[in-house]
């Protein structure tokens, strides 16, 4: 019988290129190990046009959507994602508390983006150095953009 406080789910992570720059991939990481949930797939990606596209179609047409993918596409910092799958109970839950307000300004301090995200006061774009599913459908949707279902070792 499936019991929805204890759900088993699969959520996409991706250290984005102004985290990975800074080098902060091994912070973040220790993070998100520290909430008990199984890394199950990981690898560095280079994102093409096509595939930030995608990922982010939902944002088409609002005012940050071409600043979005250029952003992930590393033109402004490294053209390096680290793209991973966490699975476990609640995983998206548990992962979009870890991370923290997606607006790094209104993000507790002790979550991955009140540590390590910031608004570039320049462009004013979010720098918010992680990306996590927002919900079971999406994470479906998001790790079969990015992984191949043979590089998942559950
Ligand atoms: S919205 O407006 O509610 O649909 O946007 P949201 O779901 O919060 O965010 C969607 C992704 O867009 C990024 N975002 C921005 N990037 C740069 N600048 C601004 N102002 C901005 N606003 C939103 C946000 O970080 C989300 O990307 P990810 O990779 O999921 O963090």
């Amino acid at each position: 019988m499936s019991n929805a406080a204890t759900k088993e789910e699969q959520a996409l992570v991706l250290i984005k290129p102004d985290a990975v720059s800074k080098s902060l991939t091994g912070n973040i990481i220790t993070m998100l190990d520290s909430t008990g949930l199984k890394m199950v797939g990981a690898k560095v990606v280079k994102v093409s046009k096509k595939l930030a596209e995608t990922h982010y179609a939902e944002h088409k047409g609002k005012p940050f959507f071409n600043s979005l993918i250029e952003f992930i596409m590393g033109e402004k910092y490294t053209p390096r994602v680290v793209a991973m799958v966490y699975q476990g109970p609640n995983a998206i839950k548990v992962l979009r508390k870890l991370a923290g307000n997606t607006n790094p300004e209104d993000a507790e301090f002790n979550t991955i983006r009140g540590k390590y995200g910031r608004i570039n006061s320049k462009t004013k774009e979010f720098e918010n150095a992680v990306h996590i599913s927002d919900s079971p459908e999406s994470g479906k949707r998001e790790i079969a953009l990015w992984f191949r279902p043979e590089e998942l070792v559950e």
